[in-house]
């Protein structure tokens, strides 16, 4: 197998973080630096715990990922980024409460130094949410060109060799893929109209890519999950990914449905719901933001499960999602499912799951992983989606062209398969 070229990871490497001050932000910044400084275990991270099988099963060979894989040292990241609150660091991860102001304390200093920038925000797309440290200009080219400049100046000052972007902002408002979104001189003129179609997260990739910035896309916005920004990202090399985080009640649905269908057990019914008490579970209280959330949970099911192939076992499934805020759990999500299955002559059987988990826990470790290997994609000349990253989302982004994997194995397998082809190594098919 022909060796990928991959640029060495040497220098610094910038992490943007939009939505800095938020629960997960604060949870994989704060949690990044106390790893590194070795006070911590980094449970979650495939990136820094998982090995990866190299040749045959017989050969014994089973490095970690991170010891063959040329992934930029902890140490050489900086982080920074945007929110809409004023608040260092370190002030906002105590306002989150996910992590202990004991461990939090550990890397004080650090996590007051992260300051940060003033947000491209609009109401219109988080409307639970009254940002007070929020940039004006006279339109949304504007703002665009005054991120670039963020871009630009961190880069400088903290003499990076290269970046990183990931939103860890709120989820907004559904919006439609439209014609403006469908080609980038649409795009572009629109941002100078200030059309309402342009979200403030569209606002940060295009300046992203622009700069040369791997976006990567931790909600389920549409942001770069358009014609218009796959060819923006191929013109300028950059890679883009996402969509929405794929960290805890999604994640079980991507093991359990190819569970079901594997073993050809037929399913009725599906109910999802959720309790959360933290800001994200304030902001998908809004009908409009949670309509976004839905459309990523929704799709997963249908994929695996292939109904029009099963139709006798698959063909009238009634999926539903709830989340309802309640505040008292904060980020302690408790996670409900039920699942009406049938079995043998369709006897009916009854499957619940009941998984009190801590979101922003689930999620920082996936953060890292993104950051790391979308670094290594970039050093790798690899641009555009990244459809072996899908592994950490809910809603895989692909083009119009390709279908999303969802069963979480199969993309496990498209990773690693990934990572030993960009080192030179056969890829595994386990027939042997
Ligand atoms: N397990 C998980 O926690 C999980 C899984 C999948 C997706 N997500 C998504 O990750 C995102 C972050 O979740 P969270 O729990 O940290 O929420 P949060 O509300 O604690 O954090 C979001 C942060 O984004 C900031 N923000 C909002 N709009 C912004 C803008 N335009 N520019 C800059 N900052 C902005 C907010 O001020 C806040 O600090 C949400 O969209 C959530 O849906 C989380």
């Amino acid at each position: 197998m022909e060796k990928v070229q991959v640029k060495d990871a040497k220098g610094k490497l910038g992490v943007l973080v939009i939505g800095v001050g938020g629960a997960v932000a604060t949870t994989f910044v704060a949690g990044t630096l106390i790893v590194r400084k070795g006070l911590g275990i980094p449970v979650g991270s495939v990136s820094q715990l998982a090995t990866i099988r190299l040749g045959k099963r017989n050969e014994n060979r089973f490095p970690k990922i991170k010891d063959v894989v040329p992934l930029a040292d902890l140490n050489d990241i900086v982080f920074g980024g945007w929110d809409i609150f004023e608040d260092d660091a370190y002030a906002a991860a105590r306002h989150a409460e996910v992590l202990s102001a004991n461990d939090l304390d550990k890397v004080r200093d650090e996590l007051q130094a992260i300051k940060p920038m003033k947000a491209v925000f609009d109401q219109n797309f988080v409307k639970r949410l009254h940002g007070t440290w929020v940039k004006s200009a006279p339109t949304k080219w504007d703002l665009m060109e005054a991120v670039r400049a963020d871009i630009k100046k961190f880069k400088t000052d903290n003499n990076c060799d290269r970046m990183v972007c990931i939103w860890c902002g709120s989820t907004e408002v559904f919006t439609k893929i439209s014609a403006v979104h469908e080609t980038l001189p649409a795009l572009e003129k629109a941002m100078k109209e200030n059309s309402e179609e342009i979200a403030p997260s569209m606002v940060y990739a295009y300046a992203c890519i622009a700069e040369g910035v791997a976006y990567i896309n931790g909600a389920p916005n549409l942001t770069v999950d358009m014609p218009a920004m796959w060819d923006f990202s191929a013109q300028k090399q950059v890679p883009i990914l996402g969509k929405d985080f794929k960290t805890g009640q999604t994640m079980l649905k991507t093991v359990l449905s190819p569970m079901l269908k594997t073993r050809m057990l037929g399913l009725s019914g599906w109910f999802s719901t959720n309790i959360l008490g933290n800001r994200d579970g304030e902001v998908l209280d809004d009908p409009g933001s949670f309509k976004t959330k839905e459309e990523s949970k929704l799709s997963v099911i249908d994929n695996i499960l292939q109904p029009e192939l099963y139709p006798e076992l698959y063909g009238d499934v009634y999926h539903k999602v709830r989340i309802n805020y309640y505040p008292p759990r904060k980020d302690n999500k408790e996670g409900w499912d039920n699942i009406d299955i049938f079995g043998w002559l369709g006897y009916p059987m009854e499957l619940k799951v009941d998984f009190l988990c801590r979101d922003s826990i689930l999620a920082a470790p996936l953060c890292l992983d993104l950051v790391l290997f979308t670094d290594l994609a970039q050093r790798a000349g690899m641009s555009g989606i990244q459809t072996w990253l899908s592994f950490y989302f809910k809603s895989p982004m692909h083009d119009n062209e390709h279908i999303a994997e969802h069963d979480l194995f199969i993309q496990n397998v498209k990773m690693k398969n990934t990572l030993r082809s960009i080192i030179g190594e056969e890829t595994i098919d386990f027939m042997d």
